[in-house]
């Protein structure tokens, strides 16, 4: 079976990740000298997310250059050693590429710039006129970090010009894919990496690439802010399939399976799977499991909803529960005592499901959102872009502890990082978790250890009758996992009575029953029936 359909993996952020050079902020040589944590946990694979050279104004999503190493953290040589390092680990290696839009800072868009309204240079990106007299934007299109999705240039006379696209940041200019050369310049970034011997991609918003044609305004229908729903002009439109059958073609080209994710917010897992056609993309993240409240109906309903869609392309599933985008899941779950105990229990259900996941760096410690930074420190483009009324997304990226008793916990040598880590992580330092039994840590080491010993069915799970608020669902002959999503103890069904637990989030005070708001993985006779209510896929 091939790797990246069960496969789990552990999401770098690099800024944050480790510092090397002792200027505040993560790098690759940071990464190489923290690649022997990562494999201790177990996981199978990692995603950088992007490292490229850009002004930096988005993370890193501002991509200056597709086919080098941002000088702040390290050298196209720090890549390869990073690459070399974690394949002899036998961890795989995916990269974020970013294609729905450059940093205004690259050569093609200062070209644009510099070029007249007609011009092949504009011809890359969605440059317009304005509406009225030119003054007004040509639709009413909005930032995805607030304000319109346009902005206007002053032409080489001096005079206020063309409005050019950005459905994020003014400096995220969107391409026009509709030119081909914008198609083949992305072909030939792919193969730079796949040449370097990169494992995959995750692919930047891989559903904005294609607009309509006319660029026509946002109805009512669209005020969503993040999921979408057919019929919008700029998200999930039928064309940008083509894109990912020739991106599909160029992976076939490779040896060693390379897979690519995509990264799609869609209401509608239906049309998520269309991009999982055998002739499209391996895998996409599932953010409906993400967004799920903390209760059975809910949790339940995403993973029916997923897997019923995912299994009629023959693809995996995918499983999150926070990435660099999101607030963390411990704060999502309710702070504190409760939402670290939901978090254990969320953590080994996402790894009982079938397919693969995604563990974000310091889920693996309990770390919660930091949601008290201090206004002047916060860099995502959403606070400075809403003045400050969207917080953003800095509270969910804030430097890993490693060791120690102070910030900065060994993640620099600097005196601070490049966003204070809470004091209060002292109790939550990899080197603290990783010898203590009972953390967050050893509860992610031991469910990856398991996870590899059962024989578990790829595709497929069973569930079992359970009392409301509860859920059991069988992954192999002899595994069932059992989650009680309420705040009372729960008894297990009558069907996994006597049941080994093999590893709980928190241990139930007795036999044939579940604590509050935890997993258990238990271990069955392969014969006994679980009194399955009905499969979930076949
Ligand atoms: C994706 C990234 C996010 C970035 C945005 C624009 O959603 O995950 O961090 O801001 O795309 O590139």
């Amino acid at each position: 079976m091939a790797w990246w359909r069960d496969a789990v993996i552990y999401q770098v952020y690099v800024r944050s990740f480790a510092d090397s050079d002792g200027d505040g902020v993560g790098d690759l040589p940071g990464i190489i000298s923290r690649l022997p944590y990562i494999h201790r946990l177990g996981v199978d694979a990692i995603w950088l997310n992007p490292f490229y050279p850009s002004p930096q104004a988005d993370g890193g999503y501002d991509v200056a250059d597709y086919r080098d190493v941002e000088p702040l953290f390290g050298t196209l040589d720090d890549f390869d050693r990073l690459l070399t390092e974690a394949h002899r680990l036998g961890l795989r290696v995916i990269v974020d590429i970013v294609p729905n839009h450059t940093s205004s800072a690259h050569v093609w868009f200062q070209e644009a710039l510099h070029s007249t309204p007609g011009s092949p240079a504009r011809a890359r990106y969605i440059f317009r006129e304005g509406r009225g007299d030119g003054a007004e934007p040509p639709n009413n299109w909005t930032s995805q970090f607030g304000g319109p999705a346009w902005t206007r240039v002053t032409e080489a006379n001096g005079e206020p010009g063309q409005w050019y696209l950005h459905l994020f940041d003014t400096s995220q200019p969107d391409l026009d894919w509709s030119n081909p050369e914008v198609g083949d310049e992305f072909e030939s970034t792919l193969r730079f990496w796949l040449d370097r011997g990169a494992d995959g991609f995750r692919i930047d918003v891989a559903n904005a690439l294609a607009k309509h044609s006319e660029l026509p305004d946002l109805d009512d229908r669209f005020r969503h802010r993040r999921l979408t729903e057919a019929g919008h002009p700029h998200w999930d439109r039928d064309e940008v399939h083509e894109i990912y059958r020739r991106w599909r073609r160029v992976a076939e080209e490779y040896d060693g399976d390379r897979a690519f994710v995509a990264e799609a917010w869609l209401r509608d897992p239906e049309r998520l799977s269309l991009y999982l056609r055998p002739d499209e993309l391996h895998t996409a993240f599932n953010f409906h499991f993400l967004l799920a409240r903390w209760d059975a109906g809910s949790v339940r309903k995403a993973v029916d909803s997923t897997l019923d869609a995912v299994s009629r392309v023959g693809a995996p599933a995918t499983w999150v529960l926070s990435n660099h985008d999101v607030t963390r899941h411990v704060t999502r779950y309710g702070g504190g005592r409760l939402g670290k105990r939901r978090a254990r229990a969320a953590a080994l259900l996402m790894l009982a499901l079938p397919g693969s996941a995604y563990i974000y760096q310091g889920e693996e410690l309990g770390l919660p959102e930091v949601e008290d930074l201090p206004d002047e420190l916060r860099q995502d483009p959403t606070f400075l872009r809403t003045r400050g009324e969207i917080k953003g997304r800095d509270g969910c990226r804030v430097p890993i502890p490693w060791s120690g008793e102070q910030p900065p916990f060994g993640f620099t040598t600097a005196p601070t990082a490049w966003l204070p880590q809470p004091a209060a992580w002292s109790a939550l330092t990899a080197a603290r978790e990783e010898g203590e039994s009972g953390s967050m840590h050893s509860l992610y080491r031991e469910a990856l250890t398991l996870r590899r010993t059962f024989e578990l069915d790829p595709e497929r799970i069973e569930w079992a009758e359970a009392d409301d608020g509860v859920l059991v669902f069988r992954r192999a002959p002899d595994f069932v996992c059992a989650v009680n999503f309420g705040n009372e103890l729960a008894e297990l069904p009558t069907s996994v009575r006597g049941a080994k637990v093999l590893l709980a989030s928190t241990r139930p005070p007795r036999r044939d029953t579940l604590a509050a708001n935890s997993t258990a993985w238990l271990s069955i006779g392969r014969g006994q029936s679980v009194a399955t209510r009905r499969r979930s896929s076949t």
